[in-house]
């Protein structure tokens, strides 16, 4: 409670709305202010005001690539507050509306090229504003995809990406995941266009408002960071997959899509039990056209998916298993800052991992966690493993700064280092209650370190001296107490590429029985410098260039391109222009242009004709790479 502070409660203005008097009275997730939950990445001041429900009322604009419309804010403020500050990024502001019309002053401070700037309104006694607004046409949160870029190709798209600090460019609020928001939405769109979004679907086939277009409405009566408030509008199909699960995609995609995600609901059931009721009512993905920049998005209510994960055996939904797990992990309890995103993606990665486990069995979760392990010590290797970055609480200053390899599996390994070693039974007890505890609140390091001293540790010295806590989360490099992977998980396919290494052939590697992971693990086992003849071996025996699976044939490529195999540059070409998932194209792109005077004309050659089918985030990471500048 000390790290508590509770705002005063709002007084209601006479010309408060029935549905905001219920909104209300819903509980309003409190603030942190310690300094270990202080964001760098806002420029709201939550303790002097903060924004506690945001309703959008929104018209989808394809034409000039814009949300244009109003966003309610209703606030709560310390006493005799007269400004509150949001954050905002390239939004055209028109007015901000107190109570009985009256126009509010505003001002917008300088611009910072990730944080945006300050929109800083002179609202007096309202505690209720209304702010006129558009988005930039390239607002870094939305896509906007022309017909030619979906699976259909006859209608436009539009899709939306929040985390980490890019829903400031389409909506004017507290874009801090310590500042949770309830919010409701109403959004028209042209027909035949459908749009849903992360939260309560309250109309699903729209109503007509106007000539030819349909307004849709939705809400999220629970209080969620802001960075989970997502959009998508497109000729969409949903398809039942279970009791409360269901998958949105094009027509086109539906079959596929719905075949790929049959075990969506068992996942639901397999996780609920692992760590508590899931509180969230549906649990629906959305395949999104190939641009998504992501693998996926754990909007609550509906995940955002690649198609990428689409293998055709329904090897990659260890994807969606992540995505759920951020119910718990992240949407419930989320980190307060982005310094802490270890919390989200490495508690998910976990969990990730036993869903997988209790959904398709040992064996297959832990070769899934031995390569997470790889994943994890390359990362060290890159970095170094004295490098503050390699810090699970990494105070870089930086929105999205921390390294996966580290972020997500070094935080995966902590939390599985501490299930062996208090044993699972007493560690899952622990995680649930952890949930329980702090559910729609933000999270931080140290608070997190509190609970498990209270409620694991108990005083225990023994075990916390065995534990390494401080180390773990504050210390760069691995821990010598790290829970190590099973060694038998990878055994068969060491010894083959052992033997392939030592100038076995190709004949000789049992790869076609072998899932994906075998696959991806043999392809990283290769030596980095290959002659031309081998590789050419492997992609004839194993068809390794045509291959269906994104992480295979990913690893894969990137492999020809280290040793400027031509052949692969065809399926690179074709990779790289048929989907734009961050994870796979910046890596790509870096090693085309490692290769030098190989390398760089190719990516250029490639880039310029895709990065016009790419999302923001990732033309931004690109950019840098292939053309040595940040976007423009
Ligand atoms: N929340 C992340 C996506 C994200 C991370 C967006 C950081 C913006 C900044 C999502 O849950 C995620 O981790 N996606 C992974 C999937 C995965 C199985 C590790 C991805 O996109 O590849
Ligand atoms: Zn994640």
């Amino acid at each position: 409670m000390r790290l508590l502070f509770l705002v005063a409660a709002l007084f209601l203005s006479a010309s408060v709305t029935a549905s905001a008097q219920r909104q209300s009275r819903a509980a309003v997730a409190p603030i942190l202010t310690g300094p270990d939950a202080r964001d760098s990445q806002t420029y709201a001041r939550p303790e002097i005001a903060r924004v506690t429900h945001v309703a959008l009322d929104l018209n989808a604009d394809f034409a000039a690539k814009r949300m244009a419309g109003t966003a309610t804010l209703d606030i709560q403020a310390a006493a005799g507050a007269q400004e509150i500050i949001l954050d905002s990024k390239g939004l055209e502001i028109q007015a901000i509306i107190g109570p009985g019309g009256r126009a509010l002053p505003f001002t917008i401070g300088p611009e910072h090229a990730t944080r945006g700037a300050p929109l800083t309104v002179r609202m007096g006694a309202a505690r209720r504003i209304a702010i006129r607004y558009r988005s930039a046409p390239n607002a870094e949160a939305l896509q906007w995809l022309t017909p030619a870029q979906t699976a259909g190709g006859r209608h436009p798209y539009l899709l939306s990406q929040g985390q980490s600090i890019l829903n400031r460019s389409w909506i004017p609020t507290q874009d801090s995941p310590g500042i949770r928001q309830t919010w409701e939405a109403r959004i028209t769109a042209p027909t035949p266009l459908k749009v849903v979004m992360s939260g309560e679907r309250l109309t699903p086939n729209g109503v007509a408002a106007g000539p030819g277009r349909r307004a849709y409405r939705f809400r999220m009566t629970h209080p969620v960071a802001p960075y989970l408030i997502a959009i998508a509008a497109g000729d969409i199909a949903f398809r039942p997959l279970g009791r409360r699960t269901g998958v949105w995609t094009e027509p086109a995609m539906l079959d596929r899509a719905a075949a790929e995600l049959r075990d969506t609901e068992r996942m639901v059931e397999a996780a609920e039990r692992l760590y508590g009721p899931y509180r969230w009512g549906r649990y629906d993905v959305i395949v999104l056209p190939p641009s998504f920049p992501y693998g996926g998005m754990e909007n609550p209510t509906l995940t955002f998916l690649t198609p990428t994960f689409i293998a055709g055996d329904r090897s990659l939904v260890g994807l969606v298993a992540h995505e759920l797990a951020h119910s718990w992990s992240g949407n419930l309890v989320t980190n307060a800052t982005w310094d802490d995103s270890w919390l989200n993606e490495g508690f998910t990665s976990y969990f990730e991992n036993r869903i997988m486990e209790a959904v398709y069995g040992r064996a297959r979760a832990a070769q899934e966690a031995s390569l997470s392990w790889d994943d994890m010590q390359a990362a060290l290797r890159e970095l170094g493993a004295t490098s503050p970055r390699t810090r699970l609480h990494d105070p870089s200053d930086e929105a999205d700064g921390g390294s996966s390899g580290i972020v997500y599996d070094k935080g995966a390994i902590f939390l599985r280092t501490l299930e062996r070693i208090v044993g699972r039974a007493r560690f899952d007890a622990w995680l649930r209650s952890y949930f329980d505890r702090h559910a729609f609140q933000p999270m931080t390091s140290v608070r997190f370190l509190a609970d498990l001293r209270a409620n694991l540790i108990r005083g225990d010295r023994a075990l916390e001296q065995r534990l390494q806590l401080d180390t773990w989360v504050y210390q760069p490099g691995l821990p010598d107490n790290a829970a190590q992977p099973d060694p038998a998980a990878f055994a068969m396919v060491d010894s083959a590429a052992r033997a392939f290494n030592a100038g076995g052939p190709a004949s000789a590697v049992p790869y076609q029985d072998w899932n994906w992971a075998e696959r991806v693990r043999f392809i990283k086992a290769l030596p980095e410098r290959l002659p031309e003849a081998r590789l050419a071996e492997l992609d004839r025996a194993f068809r390794l260039s045509e291959s269906g699976n994104a992480e295979v044939l990913f690893v894969w490529l990137r492999l020809g391109i280290r040793n400027r195999y031509d052949a692969a540059l065809p399926a690179t070409e074709r990779f790289l222009l048929g989907m734009g998932r961050r994870k796979f194209v910046q890596p790509l792109f870096q090693a085309l242009v490692q290769q030098g005077t190989w390398g760089r004309p190719i990516a250029t050659r490639i880039y310029e004709r895709a990065r016009p089918g790419y999302h923001p985030v990732t033309t931004g990471s690109v950019d840098r790479i292939v053309r040595g500048a940040p976007a423009s």
